[in-house]
């Protein structure tokens, strides 16, 4: 089943559902903002996200591009591709068990005035026991240009106190709290504000709780964004209810500070991701 849907005030999504999950991605920013396996969520969605146009949705999976972070004075944090409307080029139902969903970003007059280039964004959800997405930039100008992403993903958590992330130890990060230079220590466990900048992260990362265990695999991608804001920036976060940040985690595949990228005249480059989750209890 695939079906286009409307909201009231023109927000668009893509629903669909084959015989092993079911997905919902809005035409903005390609934001796929449910991913259902058995019935069980993979995503948070805040109950406070915005549905409009011209607004990000808080939770899913924000697409951070062409700049991942706020690093980057000249662009807006994150980039702009969350909040421009993508074309859904083509949603193909490839077996019961596997949907593709083709969306793309064109450079226009509107995005020429944030960044002055030329490009074609092709985003790839691969809906099916797994959630595989690959984010692939071309160039179409007659410059190279500087690209830095992420995949901001929001994971379901049972409760933030039973979150163990674990693939990063040893691994050497960026305190964007502190701004100085860490190491990790074992295991991630988030008992406090975090926003950290994992540098050559692994290429497989474990999520768990006391219900589910997310496997992320991620290819092009050296490094990894953890991050939940806790009680206080919780507290003034648009679009996030007080106590929203018990509820999920953001891992975020990326590409980020050394592990740019610099996309040549008619070349391409990918970024992808995969999610395989399974229930524990
Ligand atoms: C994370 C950043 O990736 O995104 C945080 O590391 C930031 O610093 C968070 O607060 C949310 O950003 P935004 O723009 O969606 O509110």
């Amino acid at each position: 089943m695939v079906e286009m849907k409307k909201l009231e005030n023109g927000f668009e999504y893509v629903e669909l559902k084959n015989s092993v999950a079911s997905a919902k991605i809005a035409l903005q920013g390609a934001h796929i903002f449910s991913f259902k396996r058995s019935d069980e969520e993979l995503l948070w969605l805040s109950s406070k996200s915005a549905f409009e146009n011209g607004t990000a949705i808080r939770g899913g999976i924000p697409l951070c591009w062409p700049r991942f972070g706020n690093l980057d004075k000249a662009l807006p944090q994150h980039g702009f591709a969350r909040t421009f409307l993508f074309e859904l080029m083509k949603v193909t139902e490839e077996s019961d068990t596997l949907t593709v969903v083709h969306m793309q970003l064109k450079s226009s007059q509107e995005s020429r005035k944030i960044w002055n280039f030329d490009f074609v964004l092709d985003i790839f959800f691969h809906i099916s026991d797994t959630l595989k997405i690959e984010m692939q930039t071309s160039n179409k100008d007659t410059k190279e240009f500087l690209l830095t992403q992420a995949f901001h993903t929001y994971f379901a958590v049972s409760d933030i106190d039973d979150v163990v992330i674990s693939g990063l130890d040893g691994k050497e990060y960026l305190d964007s709290l502190t701004g100085k230079e860490e190491y990790q220590k074992g295991d991630i466990f988030i008992d406090r504000e975090v926003d950290r900048i994992y540098k050559e992260s692994a290429e497989h990362i474990t999520l768990s709780d006391k219900e589910h265990e997310v496997n992320i695999g991620a290819k092009n991608s050296h490094s990894v964004i953890v991050w939940n804001p806790w009680i206080e920036k919780c507290a003034k976060m648009s679009g996030m209810q007080k106590e929203a940040y018990k509820e999920f985690v953001c891992i975020e595949s990326a590409n980020a500070l050394d592990d740019f990228k610099v996309v040549q005249l008619n070349e391409s480059v990918s970024l992808f991701v995969k999610y395989n989750f399974r229930k524990l209890v």
